[in-house]
């Protein structure tokens, strides 16, 4: 980046690389499973309408993982530009971990869902959730037994895309940080930055798949990358 001059509007998009070094898997591990399962089997409405006990195991699993894992140093680095900029700032994650809340970043949208919310297919309420599911417990609403995690998969829509894309529109930089560029909308979200004639920065451990639409690619791990670029924007 040559100087921030210029620049008022920040969005930030997040993806598993930057909870990696906190001790959470990436999805597109080279075996193309997550956590052993295929992605269809644990990330889709179809999945979970054929076996609802597996997926509502392995969401218990993620949950376990989330509450036990740290934020790092990326997810500390981005909290601390959350706290002293003052110019409009959105961290748009594709996690579904709670990890840059719990380093104290606000201004933070979760794109695809949080581990730790259940939502009620019988009355539409969504409950902060750290127990299990797969034990059928009765919504707190309405005391049906219509709990499923909280996460958006594939076929569904993404939340909060019109938010998402306002702030995209009025971006003078966009910073994606840990992600493949695999999956869309969050993918394309570079191409709708540089149509709206923001700068465009990637912070990832490899070239990601949407590399040629970002202006600067910087790459290393999260942990070393992040402090330091927000160290330049805050000096
Ligand atoms: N620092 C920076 N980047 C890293 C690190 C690290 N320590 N470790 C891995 N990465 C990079 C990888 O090189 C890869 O490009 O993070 C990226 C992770 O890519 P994915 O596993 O595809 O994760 P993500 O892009 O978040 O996936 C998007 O896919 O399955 C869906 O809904 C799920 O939100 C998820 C979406």
């Amino acid at each position: 980046m040559r100087g921030m001059a210029g620049i008022r509007n920040i969005v930030i998009l997040t993806g598993a690389g930057i909870s990696a070094e906190s001790g959470l898997r990436t999805f597109r591990a080279d075996d193309g499973l997550w956590e052993n399962h295929p992605v269809e089997q644990v990330a889709t409405p179809q999945g979970f309408r054929r076996d609802p006990e597996l997926v509502q195991r392995f969401y218990d699993e993620r949950r376990v993982n989330v509450l036990a894992a740290e934020p790092n140093a990326a997810h500390r680095a981005l909290a601390r530009l959350d706290s002293e900029w003052d110019g409009e700032l959105l961290i748009v994650t594709q996690n579904i971990d709670d990890l840059h809340e719990r380093a104290g970043a606000t201004r933070v949208l979760h794109m695809h869902g949080e581990a730790l919310s259940a939502w009620c297919l019988a009355c539409d309420a969504r409950h902060r959730w750290t127990g299990t599911l797969l034990d059928g417990p009765a919504c707190p609403t309405c005391g049906e037994i219509a709990l499923r995690p909280d996460i958006v998969w594939f076929g569904e829509m993404p939340y909060e895309m019109e938010r998402i894309f306002a702030a995209l529109a009025r971006a003078d930089l966009f910073v994606s940080i840990g992600t493949s560029g695999a999956v869309y909308p969050a993918a394309g979200f570079v191409q709708q930055a540089k149509s709206a004639r923001a700068r465009t920065l990637e912070l990832n451990l490899e070239r990601s798949q949407g590399s040629g639409w970002f202006d600067e690619s910087r790459l290393g791990p999260a942990s070393e990358l992040v402090p330091a670029w927000v160290e330049e924007v805050l000096t």
